[in-house]
């Protein structure tokens, strides 16, 4: 894994658009993961600049996103595929033919499952995969306990994440308990993970994902298996760490070609 340490979310973020940004210009045509969530929304309003004021072309690009909450429709203001509509998509020149979102309400939604693994694959796989991490150490919708082996899958949200999520839907009582997401062994066949965490609620959940046991008690910690997995971090939210320095050394030592430009 490799741990970028930054002083705060913003230069966080601008780093993490700048791993984008390389990849969708060295591959125009490159199959990108997006993560919804308070966390990623200043990475894409500098993706959005970068298209704006650079020029950075996403009319080849093609996108998954890893969830969506059960029986919220596209025009619901609090569906994944509202807030990516709103805050990505009607931004850039990306073909909206090309972005996909999994659909809370199929009738059928295993068999929504099932279709969206087989688009990932017909995309020919992610490319890079952006994820952000829950306060308990979910990824996307995989919380605790859940297999580290899953497929998209429908899960039953847990307390804690209909608490931190509730603040947008009014009350608790408006909150879906249940999302699709893709399954955490959906999320390591992307050929690369960038995950973000910034602030002091996510100390925890980063010292296990990153220093504690491969457990499904804590489904980040999978990307310790992920042979290209990064992972940017603010002081906050690197603070319980016992190998910060060593992270630190590592980042100031790389040769020049394993540098973000
Ligand atoms: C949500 C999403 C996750 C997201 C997480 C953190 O439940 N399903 O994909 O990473 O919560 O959200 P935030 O970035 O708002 O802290």
């Amino acid at each position: 894994m490799e741990v970028l340490i930054r002083e705060n979310a913003d230069a966080g973020c601008l780093l993490g658009a700048r791993i984008i940004a390389q990849l969708v210009r060295t591959k125009p045509a490159a199959v990108l993961g997006l993560a919804t969530g308070r966390t990623p929304l200043r990475l894409y309003h500098e993706l959005i600049r970068l298209h704006r004021e650079e020029g950075l072309d996403f009319s080849r690009v093609t996108t998954f996103n890893l969830d969506e909450y059960v029986g919220l429709p596209a025009s619901h203001e609090q569906s994944y595929r509202h807030f990516m509509q709103e805050n990505l998509f009607r931004h850039l020149d990306i073909d909206p033919a090309r972005t996909h979102v999994p659909d809370g309400t199929a009738a059928d939604l295993q068999a929504e499952c099932r279709n969206y693994e087989a688009r990932i694959a017909a995309a020919g796989g992610i490319d890079l995969q952006l994820l952000g991490l829950g306060r308990n150490g979910h990824i996307g919708f995989n919380e605790p306990t859940g297999s580290l082996r899953s497929r998209t899958w429908v899960k039953i949200l847990s307390e804690q994440t209909l608490h931190d999520n509730s603040a947008v839907f009014g009350t608790l009582a408006e909150m879906p308990r249940h999302a699709i997401t893709m399954g955490v062994g959906t999320i390591l066949e992307s050929h690369q993970l960038l995950l973000i965490a910034f602030g002091p609620a996510k100390a925890r959940a980063v010292l296990h994902m990153i220093e504690g046991p491969l457990a499904a008690i804590c489904p980040a910690s999978a990307l310790q298996l992920h042979p290209r997995a990064i992972v940017v971090l603010d002081e906050a939210s690197a603070a319980a760490l016992q190998y910060a320095d060593h992270y630190r050394w590592v980042d100031r030592n790389k040769l020049d070609w394993q540098r973000f430009t």
